[in-house]
């Protein structure tokens, strides 16, 4: 019977997830193993839903956005007897090892997995790139792109009219996406979660810059970048009270509360764009295909070798890998890219 590697692909989708299945299955093949392609994320191995992967089933999937194993948010730990089913049905797939490609609650999962005495590896995924124990992950590349690109064709419409336009981009935790679009797209502000701000700040910034005679504005703010009027907590604005499966609330709006404060204290005509999921849709970049390609590879080639327990990650320019626990918290915005950013507000 031939050795059997299993993927699935957890938590919200990513530019290159595609490009990750087809370089584990066009490494793994040749080599001798059978690829089962587990559906739905963690919910797949949950219920049993799977799908033997041929050479055939991923072709030209390189450049597609989304991913051909579907995704949710399913957390099977807060399923009844979760983990007990994940391990049987990890055995009645004939898996010899997992590789699991997510974020830091994908990880998490495989982290008990793998504790549980099932071979994981994991790969590093998110837009987001939040995750700690890699110095990028992949889609994140794609996601600035999408951003600047969108703040570009906002400045043309923002100086027609005048006005100071908000952007609203993804990163519920940190502002990686909002720092690197900012930055790209000539930001006036960007807003971040790492860095709570009073509102003052904000519109004494594009005050001084309507001043010195600058007719319009682009302020960039992560979702969950944390705003306070004066002697008020900072806070972030939600678009949901619920939570998921892992306990994460939806963000959203952010935006649209910013630009109507900025419009009412500076008498300046504001409106706001939320970029929402566009950010995640897509083709990947060419950095983000040849990035999701090297970390498959190397997953197949931790399996080959019992590397388990462990997440590929990007070190500087080298691919190596890092055990679950080093990434499982968030990784926020280096002060050295805000910094630079910073230089440029106003
Ligand atoms: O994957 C992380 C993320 O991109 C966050 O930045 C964002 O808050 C969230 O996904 C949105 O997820 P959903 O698809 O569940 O709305």
């Amino acid at each position: 019977m031939s050795k059997r590697i299993g993927i699935l692909t957890g938590g919200g989708d990513c530019p290159g997830l595609n490009a990750v299945i087809r370089a584990v299955v066009r490494k793994a093949i040749p080599s001798g193993w059978e690829v089962l392609g587990i559906l739905e994320g963690w919910r797949g191995l949950l219920e049993g839903k799977w799908r033997l992967l041929d050479l055939e089933a991923v072709r030209g999937i390189l450049p597609r956005g989304g991913t051909i194993l579907l995704t949710s948010r399913t957390n099977p730990l807060k399923h009844p007897g979760g983990m007990e089913r994940l391990i049987e049905n990890y055995d009645r797939a004939g898996l010899d090892a997992l590789i699991a490609v997510g974020g830091d609650d994908t990880m998490s999962v495989a982290a008990g997995l793998q504790e549980a005495g099932k071979n994981c590896v994991g790969v590093p995924k998110t837009i987001d790139n939040d995750l700690s124990g890699t110095d990028q992950t992949f889609g994140f590349d794609t996601a600035v792109s999408t951003a600047t690109e969108a703040i570009d064709r906002l400045h043309s419409t923002a100086e027609a009219h005048q006005r100071v336009m908000v952007v609203e981009v993804m990163g519920r935790d940190s502002g990686w996406i909002a720092v690197a679009c900012g930055l790209a797209g000539g930001a006036a502000m960007i807003l971040i979660p790492e860095k709570p701000i009073v509102l003052d700040q904000v519109t004494e910034v594009l005050r001084r810059r309507h001043r010195r005679g600058r007719i319009y504005s682009i302020v960039v703010a992560a979702e969950g970048a944390r705003v306070s009027t004066e002697g008020e907590q900072a806070h972030v604005v939600l678009a949901s009270q619920k939570t998921d499966e892992f306990g994460h609330v939806r963000h959203g709006g952010i935006a649209q509360v910013l630009a109507g404060e900025i419009e009412k204290r500076t008498g300046m005509e504001t409106r706001y764009v939320i970029l929402g999921h566009t950010q995640r849709g897509g083709s990947p970049t060419a950095f983000d295909r040849i990035l999701a390609t090297r970390f498959g590879v190397a997953a197949v080639e931790m399996v080959e070798q019992g590397r388990f327990g462990r997440m590929a990650a990007l070190r500087g320019r080298d691919i190596s890998s890092v055990p679950f626990s080093d990434a499982l918290a968030t990784r926020t915005v280096d002060d050295e890219l805000y910094n630079v950013a910073a230089t440029f507000f106003g």
